[in-house]
């Protein structure tokens, strides 16, 4: 089998690199010359545990190369994936698929034999349609079929989402493009990981309702835990007492600062979108969207009350700015909400992050980043948690009490017990539970 991979982000490069390790014979073809250079010299340009070894032992075995020419990338390739961006279309939110759209009329021209075109970047509902009409318009003679492969993975475990994923989602009406597609997620069939074979349109919306699903969660428990400094409740306990219960299930019910990433944010804003323009609108997915804006805009009054209702004159050391730990990515992260408003209350902002500051940097003007948390820490006002990084979870806190100014932490993310901070002697605030 071989495949092409058509844009070597972070879901084709890690798609790419995962496929090529079941054996298949993958190339990775991008438009950025300088980004396909530094890959082919083994240089991975984003944060995944575990990409670089995958990456390197493929192409030192043969399965895996880098191109910038599509139809090199396309020679007797069984199947092309998508792999593009679809960012957020600026004014009205809807995703922007003039990539997709561009890759489609490349792909057609270079069309040989039959071939599968997959869409594995998260396109919404008609997509692979549209995708279909511009290859056979472009190229009326070619053999292929359309087919829709929506991935799941999560930044930070996306290696193991992929060899291990709870399901594989295909969307195709084609009997020979299941079979490819069959071949190709061969391994996975062999741990009997559950296939769902659909329709093309079906495997579109499939991928928005997961994730909307999953931000829905997120932000009823972020309101349930809301709720619970009001009445006195611990929200981790009524997580346990609600998610134990298989039909709710446990998982993403972790109160925090609100979702952000590459990913939530984008895909709830296009889903609500299409079902606008359908005329089928998603009230509870709107009033998600916004519920989730207003709470990371709402997370810097939090600290600041914090610090007595005053921040001015003050330093916040900010302890991670990723939008989730174990990634350098600041997409739609709550310290871009956070950061700038404690800054505009007048306070100085410290920040450490292990792996964002430099992405950070550019996006958060005016920060002073240092070199470790300690640092960060040393004669603040007050410490946010804002990202639970591992590193955080066990921070020497006899130390941190001395180093700070005063000992206040705000944990956006409860990585801390309120009783063993106020055992610390830290005045201490986290989410939806009894300080
Ligand atoms: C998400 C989905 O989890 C993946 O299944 C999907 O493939 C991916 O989007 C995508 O569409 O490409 P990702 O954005 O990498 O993956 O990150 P998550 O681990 O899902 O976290 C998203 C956000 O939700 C983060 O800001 C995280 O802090 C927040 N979150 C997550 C919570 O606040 N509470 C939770 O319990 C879980």
């Amino acid at each position: 089998m071989r495949i092409a991979m058509i844009g070597t982000g972070y879901v084709g490069l890690v798609s790419g690199a995962c496929f090529s390790e079941f054996g298949v014979q993958v190339c990775c073809v991008d438009k950025d010359a300088g980004k396909i250079e530094r890959l082919r010299k083994g240089e991975i340009p984003i944060y995944e545990p575990g990409l670089d070894e995958l990456v390197t032992r493929n192409v030192a075995a043969g399965r895996l190369s880098f191109t910038t020419d599509l139809a090199e990338g396309m020679r007797g390739a069984n199947a092309v994936f998508i792999a593009v961006g679809t960012p957020s279309r600026r004014g009205d939110g809807h995703a922007d698929l003039s990539y997709v759209y561009g890759a489609a009329e490349e792909i057609a021209q270079n069309i040989e034999g039959y071939t599968v075109i997959v869409t594995k970047s998260t396109v919404p509902v008609g997509t692979g349609r549209e995708v279909e009409r511009i290859i056979r318009r472009v190229r009326p003679d070619a053999d292929f079929d359309v087919a829709s492969n929506p991935e799941f993975l999560r930044e930070g475990s996306a290696i193991a989402d992929f060899m291990r994923p709870d399901r594989v989602v295909i969307g195709t009406e084609s009997e020979l493009a299941r079979e490819m597609m069959r071949r190709l997620y061969r391994p996975l069939y062999l741990i009997e990981t559950p296939i769902v074979m659909t329709s093309l349109e079906t495997a579109e919306l499939t991928k928005y309702a997961a994730n909307t699903f999953l931000a829905t969660k997120i932000t009823f428990i972020n309101e349930i835990a809301d709720l619970c400094e009001k009445v006195g409740a611990d929200v981790h306990d009524v997580a346990r007492g609600i998610g134990l219960d298989g039909r709710i299930g446990k998982k993403f019910l972790h109160p925090g600062p609100g979702y952000g990433g590459s990913c939530f944010p984008k895909d709830t804003l296009a889903l609500v979108r299409t079902a606008q323009q359908v005329g089928s609108p998603l009230r509870i997915v709107e009033t998600v969207v916004d519920i989730n804006d207003r709470r990371k805009k709402a997370m810097a009054d939090r600290i600041i009350a914090a610090c007595g209702g005053v921040v001015d004159g003050k330093t916040v050391a900010v302890l991670g700015v990723t939008f989730k730990p174990n990634t350098d990515d600041m997409r739609d992260a709550p310290s871009l909400d956070i950061v700038p408003a404690l800054q505009k209350a007048g306070a100085h902002v410290r920040a450490f992050d292990p792996a964002g500051a430099h992405e950070a940097e550019k996006l958060l003007p005016g920060v002073e980043w240092t070199k470790d948390a300690y640092a960060a820490l040393s004669g603040a006002d007050c410490v946010a948690i804002v990202t639970e990084w591992n590193e955080f979870r066990a921070l020497n806190l006899t130390r941190v009490k001395e180093l700070m100014k005063r000992p206040v932490m705000v944990d956006l993310r409860n990585v801390y017990s309120p009783d063993e901070m106020a055992a610390a002697g830290f005045a201490y605030s986290s989410i939806g539970r009894p300080s």
